[in-house]
């Protein structure tokens, strides 16, 4: 036997598949983004990339799960923005979303978009704000629950507005999109990568895009600043993040999966397609996203506090 073999030597990771939790429903804008990337870093990683759907609490619930998961590199999260506004948000957080984690890569920056019931009257942004105005907590503007991108986004338009809507929270914007097709509830603000298939098969009605550049996807859609609303620049950062304490030979093979994806030739026409882009690759790394979430948890602090939005 060969003296000082390691008996007990790391097993080789990834050792088995892994569960990327994505903590919204299926088929929303989170899931469709950790669906496309999934393939690529399934085959880069030689394991199955298994989305997982737990939905809850704005991505509160789910970010739980990987924050007490085994940290072995076989459970991933993947989340948004709503790891930094939740600090914010909530009042008993039960991870800290900047300690509880090991960050290993940002993803995509999604544009967002206000989008209406496809009965609502207002022919342009001006006449939908004007209808929110008039009609205030009757109209129902509905999200993916506190701390997700879409009442993130409903937030800053209402104070944007000086308008209460009444909000209603759903498990992800899947099932909310049900609803507003349906016409059962009048306003969203999501993600273009849930929205623009159904504005392009006109099932919702489009006002504006939350950012000051129109889609290359949806160019006959204005930005809401064109349309008057200014200092309305929300756009959805996405990253990836394993639980504290993962080994570092198991982030960077996630990280290089993970960069592997977002040069792979079906997620970057994916992405175009929903009006969205992966992120430079330097952009794609452990720093990168360590430094923009804990600059993010900072700017958007007094934002929260200014809108007196919060959750237990
Ligand atoms: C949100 O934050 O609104 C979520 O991304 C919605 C979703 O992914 O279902």
């Amino acid at each position: 036997i060969l003296a000082g073999t390691n008996a007990y030597a790391q097993t080789e990771f990834p050792s088995r598949p892994i569960t990327m939790i994505v903590p919204f429903a299926a088929g929303g804008p989170t899931d469709t983004v950790g669906r496309l990337i999934a393939e690529p870093m399934t085959r880069m990683l030689g394991q199955q990339v298994l989305v997982e759907n737990v939905g809850g609490a704005g991505g509160t619930l789910g970010a739980a799960r990987v924050a007490k998961a085994d940290p072995d590199g076989h459970t991933i999260l993947l989340y948004h923005i709503g790891q930094a506004t939740s600090v914010s948000l909530y009042r008993k957080l039960p991870y800290d979303p900047a300690k509880d984690f090991t960050p290993v890569g940002r993803v995509t920056d999604v544009p967002m978009t206000l989008v209406a019931r496809p009965t609502m009257e207002a022919a342009s942004a001006g006449d939908l704000l004007g209808y929110i105005t008039k009609n205030k907590e009757d109209v129902t503007l509905v999200n993916a629950g506190v701390g997700s991108a879409s009442h993130l986004c409903g937030m800053v338009l209402m104070k944007a507005l000086g308008v209460p809507m009444t909000t209603i929270p759903y498990k992800g914007t899947a099932p909310a999109m049900t609803d507003l097709i349906g016409g059962r509830v009048d306003v969203m603000c999501d993600q273009s990568t849930n929205t623009s298939g159904q504005i392009k098969s006109g099932n919702i009605k489009a006002y504006g895009v939350t950012v000051n550049k129109r889609l290359g996807s949806l160019p006959d859609l204005p930005t809401l600043a064109e349309s008057g609303l200014d200092g309305f620049e929300v756009s959805i950062w996405h990253g990836i993040w394993a639980p504290k304490g993962t080994p570092a030979a198991a982030v960077s093979k996630l990280e290089a999966a993970l960069q592997a994806a977002l040069k792979d030739p079906n997620v970057v026409k994916r992405f175009a397609d929903l009006g969205t882009e992966p992120v430079p690759l330097d952009q794609a790394t452990p720093a990168a996203l360590d430094s923009h979430l804990k600059a993010e948890i900072e700017r958007w602090k007094p934002i929260v506090q200014a809108a007196g939005v919060f959750a237990d």
